[in-house]
C-alpha cells in the first residue's frame, strides 16, 4: 500500500515524505512544482536511501488523480498542496480559492470514487483569527481570518467536516499548524521561498547570509514581553512527525479530528532575532517598523490534545530550530538549484 502526499516537494511536504520513508512507508508525491523544486525529493532519496514515486501534476486535474488512484494502491492521502502567501492571496483571491478549495474538492471526489477515505489536511492556526485568549485550544471558536488564504483554510475545514458527517467511511485529520520553521538536521532540505520572504525566520536567515540588508520588525508596541509580536514556532521535523501520528490515529478512528500542532511556547520577534544571532555567530541588523496590517499581537498553542490523543509533542527547542535553519541557509544560500523563478 502506498501513501499519496500532495505538495510533497514543498517545504513541509518534503520533510514529511522523508519521515514516512524512514519508517518504511511507500510514498507517492503529486506536485505541480509551482512553488518547489524536484531537487528536494532527490535529496530526500539520498538521505533515506529510498526513492518516493513522483508525478508532476495538479490536484485540480481530475484525470491525473483518477489515473493515479487506478495505477497505485493508495491507503491514504496527506494533502499539503496549495498556495500559502497571505499578501498574494489578497491580490489573487480566485487563484487561492481555486487551488486550495477547489483543489481539495477535486481530490476528495477522486478519493471517494477510488474508495480511499483517510485524509490528513494542512490547516493553519490562522483559522482562529484574533484569538479570544492564549494559549489557543481546539475548542476556541474559529475567528474571522483577515485574508483569502485564511478563509480558504477555514472553508476547507467546514467542507471536510460536512463530508465526514455525510459518510462514516471518512477519517479526516485537520492539523492546525502554528509557525513552522527550521530544517532537517542534515542541512540538505529546508525552506526555499521565492522572492522576498513573507515569514520572519526565512527573512532573518537571508539577512544573516547577506541576501537582504536588515530585518524590519513589524510593531514594537504590542502588549507582549518586549512589545514585538509573539508566535509559537515549531520545528518542521516535529511538525512532520505529527502527520505520522495523525495518520496512525485515523486507522482506528473515523470522523473528523482536529489537532493543534505547536509547541505551547511563544517567542517574540526580538527573541527570535537574538536566538538566531546566537546560532549563526553574526549580528542581525534590524529596525523597528510600524505594525503589519492584519497581524495579531500574540498567538501560541495549547498542544495538550495532540499529546493526549496522538502521543505527540514537539521535541526540538528554539536553539535547534535556529541551528538547523542556519545549517540549511548557509549551505544553500540560494536555495535549491532548480527552484522555480517568479
Ligand atoms: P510549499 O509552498 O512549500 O508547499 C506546497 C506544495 O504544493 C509546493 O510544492 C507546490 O508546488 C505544491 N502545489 C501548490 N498548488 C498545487 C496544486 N494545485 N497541485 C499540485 N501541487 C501544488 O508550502 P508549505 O509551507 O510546505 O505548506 C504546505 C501546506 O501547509 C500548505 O497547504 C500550507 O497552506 C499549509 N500551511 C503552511 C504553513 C507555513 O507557515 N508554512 C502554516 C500553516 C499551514
Ligand atoms: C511572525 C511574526 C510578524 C516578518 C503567517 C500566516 C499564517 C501561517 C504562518 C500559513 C509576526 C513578524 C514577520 C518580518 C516581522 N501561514 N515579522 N518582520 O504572520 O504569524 O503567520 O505564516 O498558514 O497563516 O499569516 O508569521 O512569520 O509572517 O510573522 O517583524 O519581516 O514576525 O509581524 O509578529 P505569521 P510570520
Amino acid at each position: 500500500m502506498t501513501l499519496l502526499i500532495t505538495g510533497g516537494a514543498g517545504y513541509i511536504g518534503s520533510h514529511t515524505v522523508l519521515e514516512f520513508l524512514s519508517t518504511g512507508r511507500d510514498v507517492l508525491v503529486l506536485d505541480n512544482l509551482c512553488n518547489s523544486a524536484q531537487e528536494s525529493l532527490a535529496r530526500v532519496a539520498s538521505l533515506t536511501g529510498r526513492t518516493p514515486g513522483f508525478i508532476q501534476g495538479d490536484v485540480r486535474d481530475r484525470a491525473t488523480l483518477d489515473a493515479l488512484f487506478t495505477q497505485h494502491q493508495i491507503e491514504g492521502v496527506v494533502h499539503f498542496a496549495g498556495l500559502k502567501a497571505v499578501g498574494e492571496s489578497v491580490r489573487q483571491p480566485l487563484s487561492y480559492y481555486d487551488n486550495n478549495v477547489a483543489g481539495t474538492l477535486t481530490l476528495c471526489q477522486a478519493m471517494a470514487d477510488a474508495g480511499v477515505f483517510r485524509l490528513v489536511f494542512s490547516s493553519s492556526a490562522t483559522v482562529y483569527g484574533t484569538p479570544a485568549h492564549v494559549p489557543i485550544d481546539e475548542n476556541c471558536p474559529l475567528g474571522q481570518p483577515t485574508n483569502p488564504y485564511g478563509r480558504s483554510k477555514a472553508m476547507v475545514e467546514h467542507i471536510l467536516q460536512d463530508l465526514a458527517t455525510s459518510d462514516p467511511r471518512w477519517a479526516i485529520a485537520l492539523l492546525r499548524y502554528f509557525n513552522p520553521v527550521g530544517a532537517h538536521a542534515s542541512g540538505q532540505i529546508g525552506e526555499d521561498p521565492h522572492g522576498i520572504p513573507n515569514n520572519l525566520l526565512p527573512y532573518i536567515s537571508q539577512v544573516a547570509v547577506g541576501r537582504l540588508p536588515q530585518v524590519s520588525v513589524f510593531g514594537s508596541d504590542y502588549p507582549t514581553v518586549d512589545g514585538t509580536g509573539v508566535r509559537d514556532y515549531i520545528h518542521v521535523v516535529d511538525l512532520a512527525l505529527g502527520h505520522l501520528a495523525a495518520l496512525d490515529y485515523l486507522q482506528a478512528h473515523s470522523g473528523t479530528h482536529i489537532w493543534n500542532l505547536g509547541t505551547g511556547t511563544g517567542y517574540s520577534v526580538l527573541q527570535m532575532i537574538h536566538a538566531f544571532e546566537a546560532a549563526c555567530g553574526r549580528t542581525i541588523p534590524y529596525q523597528l517598523a510600524p505594525r503589519r496590517p492584519g497581524d495579531i499581537a500574540a498567538c501560541w498553542a495549547d498542544a495538550q490534545k495532540a499529546a493526549q490523543e496522538l502521543g505527540w509533542t514537539a521535541q526540538r527547542d528554539l536553539a535547534q530550530m535556529m541551528a538547523d535553519t542556519w545549517r540549511w541557509q548557509s549551505g544553500n544560500p540560494n536555495g535549491y538549484p532548480d527552484s522555480p523563478t517568479k
